[in-house]
C-alpha cells in the first residue's frame, strides 16, 4: 500500500502522530521518511491526540537501549503497548484480560519467566533441529507443489513458525488452522482483513474469549495427564510454591502461541522480499551459505516485525535533555532504532553479511525476546532448505503489509518462481 503524503510536508507533531495509526506501517518508505525526520529533528517527541493518552516517542537506538536497560526506572506496567484511551480506561478498571510476561515487572516477571526460560535454551532447542528441518522441507515441498506461483506470506511463512511453536507446546496438528486464525485476529485487530465483525475492540474481546476457552481445555487435559510438552509446564506451573494464576497461565499460552508466530513469519516473508528486491544479495547468499547467520539477522533488522513496546517512568528521568516525568509513558520504536544512522553503517542498505548488527528487533534487557534463538533457528532452517532450490524468483503482484502499530509484516507476497 502506498500513502500519498510526502513526509517532508508534515509538521514534526504530525510525524509523531503518524505512529498512532496502523496505516503508517503499511508503507515502508512513508514510515522511514517520518521516522528519519524524528530521529534527526525531534528524537524525544511528545505525542498528543484526543483518542490516545499522550506519550514520548523515542526513535533513537541509544535512547531505546537506555530505557530497556533501566527496568526499575521504566516499567512495562501498566501500559506495555499502544492503545486508545478507551482501551487504557478499560484496562485500568478491569485489569488485563490476560497477563503475560510483557505486562509484568520484577520480581513477578523474573519468577514467571524462569518457569519456561529453560525451554528456550540451546540445550533444549538443539533437540528441535530435526523437527525444524522436517517442517522446512514441508514448506519447500509446498512451493514445489505450488507449480511456480504462490502467496509466500499467506501460504508458507504464516504456517511454518506456527507449526514449530505449536509442536513445542504439544498441541494437535488438527488444531493448527484454528490457532492460525486466532493469532492473526489478535495481531491484526486493526486490519479489516483479519478483524471480526468490522469492530477492532469488540472483535478482539471475542478472539481473547476463544483463546481462553481453548487453552482452559488444554490445561485441564495436561493437569489430568501431564506430558513432556511446554503446555504441560505451563498447566502445572508453580511460582513461589503456589500454582500459577489463571490469567498468568493464559497469558503464557497466548504469548507463546502468538509471539512465536506472526513475528517470525513476518521476518521470513519480509526477508524473502528483501532478497528479491536486492538480487545481488540473493545471489551472494546462494553462493555462500556460510552467510546464513548474518543474513537472518539482517532480515530481522530490516523487517523489525515488532514495531514497538511501551514503558512507564517511575522517576523523573532525563533523556537527551528532555525530562520524562514519573508516571509518563515512552514508546520504543524498534523499526526506527534499526535504521539509526549513528549505529548502522549505511542503514538503508540490505546487507546479508552485515557485521556487527546490533539491532533491537528482539528488544533488550530483562524482557529480551525469549524466543530469539528459536526464531533465528527457524529462519536458518527455512532459508537453508529453500535457497539452494530457487533458480529464479520474482514478484507476481503487489506485496501487502498488515495494518497494525504493534506487530506488522507482509500479509500477502505473491511470487512467481522456478525451482531446481
Ligand atoms: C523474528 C521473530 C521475533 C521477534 C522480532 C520478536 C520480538 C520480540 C520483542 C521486541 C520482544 C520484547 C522485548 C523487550 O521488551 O525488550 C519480545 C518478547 C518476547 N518474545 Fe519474541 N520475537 C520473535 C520471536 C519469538 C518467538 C519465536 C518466541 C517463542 C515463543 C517469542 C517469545 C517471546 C516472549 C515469551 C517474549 C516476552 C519476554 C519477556 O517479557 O520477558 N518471540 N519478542
Amino acid at each position: 500500500m502506498s500513502i500519498d503524503i510526502d513526509p517532508t510536508s508534515l509538521t514534526i507533531d504530525e510525524c509523531g502522530q503518524a505512529f498512532l495509526t496502523g496505516f503508517t506501517f503499511t508503507d515502508e518508505s512513508f514510515f522511514h521518511g517520518v521516522a528519519t525526520r524524528l530521529r534527526n529533528e525531534s528524537p524525544v517527541q511528545w505525542v498528543e491526540h484526543e483518542d490516545v493518552n499522550p506519550f514520548y516517542l523515542l526513535t533513537k537506538h541509544a535512547d531505546i537501549l537506555e530505557v530497556e536497560l533501566h527496568n526499575n526506572e521504566f516499567l512495562n506496567a501498566p501500559r506495555a503497548i499502544l492503545g486508545t484511551k478507551a482501551a487504557d480506561d478499560m484496562r485500568a478498571m478491569q485489569g488485563h484480560l490476560v497477563k503475560s510476561l510483557v505486562q509484568m515487572d520484577d520480581p513477578e516477571h523474573r519468577d514467571h519467566r524462569s518457569l519456561t526460560s529453560e525451554w528456550f535454551l540451546p540445550k533444549n532447542l538443539g533437540k528441535l533441529e530435526a523437527r525444524l528441518a522436517e517442517l522446512a522441507d514441508r514448506s519447500v515441498q509446498q512451493m514445489l507443489d505450488g507449480g511456480g506461483k504462490i502467496d509466500f506470506a499467506a501460504d508458507v511463512a504464516m504456517q511454518y513458525p506456527l507449526y514449530v511453536i505449536l509442536s513445542i507446546l504439544g498441541l494437535p496438528e488438527s488444531d493448527y488452522p484454528r490457532m492460525l486464525k486466532l493469532t492473526q485476529e489478535l495481531f491484526g485487530a486493526e486490519d479489516p482483513d483479519f478483524q471480526r465483525d468490522g469492530d477492532a475492540f469488540a472483535g478482539l474481546l471475542q478472539t481473547v474469549a476463544d483463546f481462553v476457552n481453548y487453552f482452559d481445555g488444554i490445561t485441564a487435559q495436561r493437569q489430568a495427564d501431564p506430558t513432556s510438552d511446554l503446555a504441560s509446564v505451563i498447566a502445572n506451573g508453580v511460582i513461589n510454591g503456589e500454582p500459577i494464576g489463571h490469567k498468568e497461565q493464559l497469558g503464557y499460552y497466548i504469548i507463546a502461541a502468538t509471539a512465536g508466530h506472526d513475528t517470525t513469519s513476518n521476518s521470513m516473508s519480509g526477508g524473502l522480499l528483501a532478497l528479491m528486491q536486492h538480487p545481488d544479495q540473493l545471489a551472494r547468499l546462494q553462493a555462500d551459505p556460510s552467510l546464513m547467520a548474518t543474513a537472518v539477522d539482517e532480515m530481522i533488522r530490516w523487517t523489525s516485525p515488532v514495531k514497538h513496546f511501551m514503558r512507564t517512568a517511575t522517576v523523573d528521568y532525563d533523556i537527551r535533555g528532555t525530562t520524562v516525568k514519573a508516571g509518563q509513558d515512552v514508546l520504543l520504536s524498534y523499526w526506527s532504532a534499526n535504521r539509526d544512522e549513528e549505529v548502522f553503517a549505511d542503514p538503508f542498505k540490505f546487507d546479508v553479511g552485515r557485521t556487527p548488527n546490533k539491532h533491537l528487533a528482539f528488544g533488550f534487557g530483562v524482557h529480551y525476546c525469549l524466543g530469539a534463538m528459536l526464531a533465528r533457528m527457524e529462519m536458518k532452517a527455512l532459508f537453508s532448505a529453500l535457497l539452494p532450490r530457487i533458480k529464479h524468483v520474482e514478484l507476481a503482484g503487489e506485496p501487502e503489509l498488515v495494518r497494525s502499530t504493534f506487530v506488522s509484516g507482509l500479509k500477502r507476497l505473491p511470487i512467481r518462481y522456478e525451482m531446481h
